[in-house]
């Protein structure tokens, strides 16, 4: 089980939630309500799903695909620790994983 901590874009919200090993980082999100929209369900044709990792968390990841990397600079507010949450699997190595909205709206239609 990995604990995934959730901020929001502005800092005011907190959520923490369980998870097993093996779910995907976007999967966890969305069942706790967080405003991220993955438009391509994982398929790396949208970057609706980005996430801004904690920096010493980041680390911690496996490093993000060419593919990956070239999705992100369609994304606003983009930081070098940006990932796509479709392409995190949650791990039993990564016992704590922090990770905040990125601010803007372009993560979820509408909102
Ligand atoms: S959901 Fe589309 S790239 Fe992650």
């Amino acid at each position: 089980m990995t604990t995934v901590v959730f901020i929001s874009a502005d800092g005011e919200e907190r959520s923490e939630v369980e998870a097993p090993s093996g779910r995907r980082l976007l999967e966890v999100a969305q069942a706790d309500g967080q405003p991220l929209e993955g438009t391509c369900e994982g398929q790396m044709a949208c970057s609706t799903c980005h996430v801004i990792v904690d920096a010493a968390d980041f680390a911690k990841l496996p490093r993000a695909t060419e593919m990956e990397e070239d999705l992100l600079d369609l994304a606003s507010h983009v930081t070098r620790y940006s990932r796509l949450a479709c392409q995190i699997e949650l791990s039993d190595d990564i016992d704590r994983l922090t990770v905040r909205m990125p601010a803007g709206s372009r993560n979820m239609q509408g909102r």
